[in-house]
Formats: C-alpha cells, structure tokens, sequence
C-alpha cells in the first residue's frame, strides 16, 4: 500500500514553479488508486533554520496553508498539517539524532549551499534539517515522497536512517521512494538560467492580480530574434514561456502546436496570449482562496482535524519506535 508524504517549506508565497513543479504532481498522487494516505505538511519547523521574520511568520504559515487549499488540495481526500502542532516529527526525530553520524550529515551538498547562503546561521537546526525530513516521512511509515530533483539526498539520507534504525532494534521502517514531477522545471522570468523561486519577484506568485501577472510577462527576458520557437538553449526565455503555457492551457498538446500558431508573430503577441491563458488559469485558484482567507475558522477547522488525526498515526509508529529501544 502506497503512503504518501510531502512538505513544502513556508518561505513565501506559492508560484507557478511550485505548482507546476509540485502541487500538480501532488494532486495527482492523492487521487490515485492504490494510495491508502496522503499527507501534506507546512514544514513550519524546517522553515525555521534559514533567516526569516518572526513577525510575519505565522501568517506566511497560513498563507502557504491557504495556496494549498486553494490549488485543490482535498481536505477529504489528503490531511494538510503544520509540522509544528505534530510533536511526534520532533521527538522521532530526537531518536533519529542518536543513531546519525554527524558525517552523513555535513557532507550534504543542500548544507553546505545553506550555509553559503546565509553564514551566520551555522546551527545545530540547519545540520540537523534532514533528519528532521526524514523523521517527518518516517513517522507515518510513508514510502512514497514527490519532491525535487534536489531533495534526492535528503531521500536516500532518510533510507540509511530507517536501515540503520532497523539494524540497531529490528525490522521497523520499509524503505521509501522519491516521485518526481515529469519534467516541469520553471525558470524565472528575469533570469531564464534561474529557477523560478519563492525569495525573489522573479516569479509568478499563484496569488498575483491579472494586472500584476500581465506586467511580468510582458516584460519577461527573451531572447534575441523575434520568432516562437522553442530552443531550451540558445532561446531559454521564450522556451521557458512556452513550457508554461503548453502545461497550462489544456489544448496544446505540445510545443510545435505553438510554433505553428505563432508563425510569423511577435513575441508580444505571444506574451500577451500567454498572459491570458495564466490568468485565466489562476482565476478559480484565486477565488477559492479570497473565500478561504474570509473564512479563517474554516481553515482552521480543516488543519485541526487533520493535525489530530496525523497525531493518532504517527503515534502508533512512535510507541513502536519507543518500546524497540526500550523506552517504554
Ligand atoms: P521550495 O519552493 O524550494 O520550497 O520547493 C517546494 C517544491 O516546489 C519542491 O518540490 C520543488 O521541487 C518545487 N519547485 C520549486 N521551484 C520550482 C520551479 N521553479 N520549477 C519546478 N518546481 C519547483
Ligand atoms: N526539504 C524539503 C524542501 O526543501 C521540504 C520537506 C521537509 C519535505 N520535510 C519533508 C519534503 C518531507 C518531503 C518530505 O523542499
């Protein structure tokens, strides 16, 4: 049986490179066959050991919350929990500590980017980071995880924890697999090198106004040359733009069909009819979440329901765990 896990961290405001390259995989995963529990998380513990503003922080959480819900998450169908009100990922993650070899853990390439990124935050807490991961996954004996391509690592680091644990008190954790998201890799609309990403304006947030979103496109890096054509290489700002609307508007069935339809024109003319088709696109996810965010006890209804059950779950596997070392 097939038991899905996967967190996003609440550093700002959902995009297009999040939904394409994750959401959308997620959605698809929870409404499969076979999938006998799906679960979301705000990784707001995780999302603590890189810099960020204390002031703004739970309302970043719950924005993150929102974007979730509003791109179709099914609170029926998958729980959606913040990190922080399931203690079980934390004490897991204490006995997990006991067993990890501090090299397994410097040596991580996401570390070691983290810590060029912002030196002064050289804690315990951003060493630490993967283990947390991999107790997050682990305490509800998940076994399927959709993530990137660069959270690799942190998957194989949470199979050698759950082999080493199962070596040490016996046969407890199966091993678990990553599913990535087929092919979507978003670039930024400044940088078309970059990934689109959530610190920077680069993007386009799920919750920008069509008035916003026209802007960026309009004013998004291309190339030099003026026909559509999609060459990821030597054209990497209009092949970027035209991946997007090829996964977003349901009638392009691939990338040709928008050379053909745009032979002869501008890239303006295309700018602008991408605009539409992502407008357009965002406009249900937007009104779902204006009617969401009008209704906070709503919202929180829907966590605290799914944070109690995730709590019944991961006790199960956390006794377990407790009574094979002998806590209990
Ligand atoms: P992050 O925003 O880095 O916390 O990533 C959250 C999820 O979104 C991860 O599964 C990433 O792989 C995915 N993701 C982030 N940025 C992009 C992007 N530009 N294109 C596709 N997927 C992305
Ligand atoms: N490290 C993941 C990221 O940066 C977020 C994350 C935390 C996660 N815990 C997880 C993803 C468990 C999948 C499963 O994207």
């Amino acid at each position: 049986m097939t038991k899905v896990f996967s967190g996003i961290r609440p550093s700002g405001k959902l995009h297009l490179g999040n939904y394409l390259g994750a959401i959308k995989n997620w959605l698809a995963l929870s409404e499969a066959e076979g999938i006998e529990q799906a679960i979301f998380a705000v990784v707001d513990y995780h999302g603590i050991t890189t810099p960020f503003d204390p002031k703004k922080y739970h309302e970043q959480v719950m924005d993150v919350v929102l974007d979730y819900l509003a791109a179709g998450v099914d609170p029926d169908k998958a729980l959606l929990i913040r990190q922080s009100k399931v203690p079980q990922h934390t004490e897991l993650a204490w006995i997990f500590n006991t067993i990890t070899p501090v090299s397994w853990l410097d040596r991580l390439p996401t570390y070691k980017e983290q810590l060029a990124k912002s030196p002064k935050y050289n804690h315990m807490g951003l060493l630490d980071y993967p283990v947390l991961m991999a107790a997050d996954i682990l305490v509800y004996k998940s076994n399927l995880v959709p993530v990137g391509e660069d959270q690799m690592p942190h998957i194989d680091l949470t199979n050698e924890i759950g082999k080493k644990f199962n070596s040490m008190f016996g046969e407890t954790f199966e091993p678990v697999k990553a599913h990535m998201a087929p092919g979507a890799r978003i670039m930024s609309l400044k940088d078309p090198l970059k990934k689109m990403s959530k610190t920077s304006d680069e993007g386009i947030a799920l919750s920008d106004s069509p008035v916003e979103i026209k802007k960026k496109i309009m004013s998004a890096t291309t190339d030099s040359g003026k026909e559509v054509l999609y060459d990821e290489q030597k054209k990497p700002g209009i092949s970027n733009l035209m991946e997007i609307y090829a996964l977003l508007d349901p009638k392009i069935k691939n990338l040709k069909q928008i050379e053909t339809m745009y032979a002869g024109k501008s890239y303006a003319e295309f700018k602008a009819d991408l605009a539409e088709v992502v407008i357009e696109t965002l406009k249900p996810f937007q009104m779902k979440y204006n009617e969401l965010k009008a209704d906070p006890g709503h919202v929180i209804e829907i966590l605290e329901r799914s944070e109690e059950r995730a709590r019944k779950l991961s006790s199960a596997t956390l006794n377990e765990v407790k009574k094979k070392i002998g806590l209990e």
